[in-house]
């Protein structure tokens, strides 16, 4: 997929896939299955390093990890993330980010809303492709008793929605929610020009996104309800993948009981 199309799957109703890679093998794995988007995430943290949370992942670690992922794809989009406090401001956060590009990425994406519209502006006026990250925010979470729905209240759905809405108008490409009620998914997904990606944000969002680790079941430990393991009814990780893809373009992925 590139840049240019994201609007056009919009416009057409065709649903955006995306999945987590780390490593070469895997990120053909996913590129060759015809993922659109593949995000080198700072999930990283936990499925690759072991630790409690995303804050453990540094600049270094997400450069060597953008840089094999991007050279083993040939099709699909490849977004990076950009590392807790990567960019705290913005020239920190226009150094780091041109770092991600030149190893490969296309566009970046970064956590939070209005208290990011500067370090936005400061990308997007450098010619970066932003991705924004709205509702469970995992750098913000240090234990697990942080991994919660949010947006349940109306002035916590409010401010997803008005987040989503300016991240939009400073020129983010497009808008990952995690973990937020199906209806203020929708809600967002109508409101919005720009593709928004779901993970536990139900079905109605114009893409879906998975932790590779998570939808292989490779994960040990309670998942969260989003979580289908594609692998338990397939013979290979190449076909679990694909039927990733199948399931979200033909929208029976996720279900109600896969959603909040
Ligand atoms: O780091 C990551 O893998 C992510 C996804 C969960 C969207 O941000």
């Amino acid at each position: 997929m590139k840049h240019s199309e994201l609007r056009v799957f919009k416009d057409n109703g065709q649903k955006i896939t995306c999945l987590t890679a780390y490593d070469a093998s895997m990120a053909k794995l996913i590129d060759g299955a015809g993922v659109d988007i593949i995000l080198i995430g700072d999930s990283l943290g936990m499925v690759i390093q072991g630790s409690e949370n995303t804050r453990s992942v540094s600049m270094n670690d997400m450069l060597y990890h953008s840089a094999i992922v991007a050279n083993a794809c040939n099709q699909s989009l490849v977004i990076a993330d950009m590392p807790f406090h990567s960019y705290d401001n913005p020239k920190t956060a226009l150094v780091n980010a041109k770092e991600l590009i030149d190893n490969g990425a296309h566009m970046v994406k970064l956590e939070g809303g209005v208290e990011n519209t500067d370090v936005i502006n400061a990308l997007v006026s450098n010619n970066i492709r932003v991705c924004g990250h709205l509702g469970l925010q995992p750098q913000l979470v240090v234990d697990s008793s942080g991994y919660k729905v949010q947006g349940r209240g109306e002035a916590d759905a409010q401010s997803i929605l008005d987040n989503a809405m300016l991240l939009e108008s400073i020129g983010v490409s497009i808008l990952v929610l995690e973990c937020i009620p199906s209806n203020l998914a929708k809600l967002i997904t109508k409101k919005l020009k720009i593709p928004t990606i779901g993970i536990g944000a139900g079905k109605d969002c114009d893409g879906q996104v998975l932790v590779s680790y998570d939808m292989l079941g490779i994960t040990l430990g309670r998942q969260p309800r989003f979580v289908r393991n594609f692998l338990s009814s397939e013979s290979s990780i190449s076909s679990a993948i694909k039927a990733f893809v199948s399931e979200v373009k033909e929208g029976s992925f996720p279900n109600k009981s896969e959603s909040y």
